[in-house]
């Protein structure tokens, strides 16, 4: 198993209440009424989200079936008609809530925008017709390659408003990310900005579409829709490309919301997996939006006057569910902002909090770790008093971690949410309920109502307190992913096969190991296949592999996570050149940027080592498992047996 890799100098085995005035403004207000809840899930799970969805959503049509459940196949609220961007906008303006602020935004340069939930209808309206212009229709699938400015999630909102399927590409990737992506969906419209803002400089966008779409790239896409954010100079191709600030000069501002299904298509988000490149997880409708709501209300103990900050890149999961829709949904404040922690601006962070008065707030490990080593100072010489809840997702927190953010930034008064989830669960999964559940640093604690969680083994056995196994969910729940993007098998095979219950049941598996203590709080270990974590993103170690060997001086790469004290993971990969190369740390560096050209910044290696020849078995397999121990610097543990030459061995750790 990939055990965690963070060093922990501090042991911490305290539990952590939350306070009586937390629980006193809080939405559960006892332990007695929300287990009652939990049992009432367990009992009668379709009854009981049948009950929520009933209660939080408008539905323009009441569905026919709850729960229709053909392994692995689920669809939910089967025959309901909704739109989540009705319910994220619409809904809201039939009360005072019309001029409440849905998206405060905050610039990197200190520009900044309020837009009320009234004037978020207008603009996602007017939005949605100028995709309409572009020739959008229900079906069709809609990149958006965006900085982190409003008009990502306006777009998102209407991609969902016109029944337009999103698949948001991280504004971190290049060419061939892109192009993969676009490719796989088969995208029509690509929805960009010249540029944005990344640590005080300006990084472009457009020119990365433009490089996807060069030599007919991607030949599904059809128009390419600009948004002007940082003023660069754009080249702009004659009936293909349009400003959004043209466009929506000619636009009507009301555009009603399509009637979906429940089980349409919602969105695309793509994520690493063990093999090949990466997987189109999809999200639906009906199930989506219930999922997202309630986890927001339940973990974050949402109240109506928040002020809710979650810092992740709309480019990822988080940022869907936890920036966009599930606050939107409630009708919740939400702060976006597009910078991030940098050296000329190092309290950026916390003027947010304090301008704004953010109430809860939600980040990564990782970047809890960076801000504890910039110092206290930051924090301290501001005032983050408004705070009254914290969270954190991603990775496991390391103790040391854990105690820093709940002294220095919550004031030893917030508790934290450590909340367990995937690309693929469409929320959150595991997490304490912030007024009912004591906080255990580096346990997400309990799995949320309606959630059958259990670690087991191979065959889908329980296990002891304790024991290491496998994370697992026993029954569908709303959030869950429907398939992989046009490829219903490679679902079946990543996500159901790998844990086999005698009876022939199915669970759903993605990656984590774990172990439940004595009070049966879950304890997240990391991955047990080939993805690694590096700073709370996921990456696959094949796909960084492909674009390492798509160098020509690589002949053979294997990449492999090594344990880091700030990023909990980082890139190490082993490389042996072809023969006309030899090693030298320019060629290391050149490798190094070849892989920021064609995945981005977030996959390049850490360290590069050149070899003669990889650890493999005589079936030609290599063996990470002895690759992660030298790259980690311990000894090699277990089985080298099956190794076919054994000097490769002893020549890799004599380099090392
Ligand atoms: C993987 C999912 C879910 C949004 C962000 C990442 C790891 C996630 C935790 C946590 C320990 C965590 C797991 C998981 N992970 N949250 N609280 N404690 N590990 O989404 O990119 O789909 O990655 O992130 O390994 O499988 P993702």
């Amino acid at each position: 198993m990939n055990n965690q890799n963070i060093e922990s100098v501090l042991q911490e085995a305290r539990k952590f209440e939350p306070s009586a005035e937390f629980i006193e403004k809080s939405n559960f207000k006892s332990l007695q009424e929300y287990q009652d809840l939990r049992e009432r899930s367990l009992e009668e799970p379709e009854k009981f989200w049948a009950d929520l969805a009933q209660s939080q959503l408008h539905w323009f049509k009441q569905w026919e079936k709850v729960l229709d459940w053909q392994p692995p196949i689920a669809k939910w609220f089967v025959g309901g008609k909704l739109n989540i961007s009705y319910n994220c906008l619409d809904r809201h303006l039939h009360s005072w809530r019309k001029n409440k602020a849905a998206i405060i935004w905050e610039g990197e340069p200190g520009d900044s925008r309020v837009i009320t939930y009234a004037q978020l209808h207008r603009e996602v309206c007017q939005f949605a017709n100028a995709l309409k212009q572009l020739g959008a229709s229900k079906g069709d699938r809609i990149a958006i390659y965006m900085p982190m400015i409003p008009e990502a999630a306006i777009a998102m909102l209407a991609c969902a408003r016109i029944g337009a399927a999103h698949t948001v590409i991280f504004g971190g990737f290049s060419r061939e990310a892109i192009k993969d992506r676009l490719n796989d969906a088969q995208v029509k419209i690509v929805v960009t900005a010249d540029g944005g803002y990344r640590k005080d400089k300006v990084v472009p966008l457009k020119p990365q579409v433009d490089l996807a779409l060069s030599d007919n790239g991607a030949p599904s896409v059809e128009k390419v829709l600009v948004v002007q954010r940082s003023n660069s100079p754009t080249e702009m191709v004659e009936g293909r490309d349009y400003w959004w600030h043209e466009l929506r000069k000619s636009v009507s501002s009301e555009c009603q919301a399509q009637e979906m299904d429940s089980e349409d298509m919602l969105f695309i988000l793509y994520t690493s997996g063990t093999t090949g490149t990466p997987k189109g997880v999809v999200h639906t409708t009906g199930g989506y939006n219930l999922y997202s709501h309630m986890t927001t209300k339940w973990v974050f103990d949402l109240q109506e006057t928040d002020v809710y900050w979650c810092t992740a890149d709309v480019g990822w999961i988080t940022g869907h569910s936890y920036i966009v829709y599930g606050p939107l949904s409630n009708g919740a404040t939400t702060v976006m902002y597009e910078g991030v922690t940098r050296a000329s601006n190092p309290g950026c962070i916390w003027d947010v909090i304090e301008k704004y008065g953010v109430t809860i707030f939600y980040t990564a490990p990782t970047a809890i770790r960076a801000w504890l080593k910039m110092g206290e100072e930051h924090p301290n010489s501001r005032n983050l008093t408004s705070l009254r809840l914290l969270g954190t997702v991603g990775e496991p927190i390391n103790p040391e971690a854990w105690i820093w953010y709940h002294r220095v930034i919550g004031g030893e008064r917030c508790p934290i949410v450590d909340t367990w989830w995937q690309t693929e669960t469409g929320g959150i999964m595991i997490a304490p309920i912030p007024s009912v559940i004591p906080t255990k640093p580096g346990s997400c604690t309990q799995p949320l109502p309606g959630i059958q969680a259990e670690i087991v083994d191979l065959d889908g056995n329980g296990l002891l307190a304790n024991q290491g196994g496998y994370l697992t969910i026993k029954y569908p729940w709303p959030g869950m992913m429907r398939t992989v993007y046009g490829n219903p098998e490679r679902f079946r095979k990543s996500y159901w096969e790998h844990i086999q219950p005698k009876d022939g049941q199915y669970f759903y598996f993605a990656g984590d190991g774990a172990r439940e203590d004595e009070d049966g709080y879950f304890w997240v270990m990391g991955r047990v296949d080939d993805v690694i974590n590096v700073a709370g993103h996921r990456l696959g170690t094949m796909e960084i592999e492909s674009a390492l060997v798509s160098h020509p001086a690589v002949a053979e790469a294997a990449v492999v996570g090594k344990a880091d004290s700030l990023k909990g993971e980082d890139i190490f990969a082993f490389i042996t050149l072809e023969s006309s190369y030899s090693p030298s740390d320019k060629l290391a560096e050149s490798l190094k940027q070849h892989v920021v050209e064609e995945i981005g910044a977030i996959a390049r290696p850490g360290e590069i080592r050149f070899t003669d020849a990889l650890p493999k078995t005589r079936s030609g397999k290599i063996m990470r498992r002895l690759l992660r121990g030298l790259a980690s610097g311990g000894e090699i543990v277990g089985d080298t047996s099956t190794l076919e030459d054994r000097n490769v061995l002893d020549q890799l750790r004599e380099s090392i």
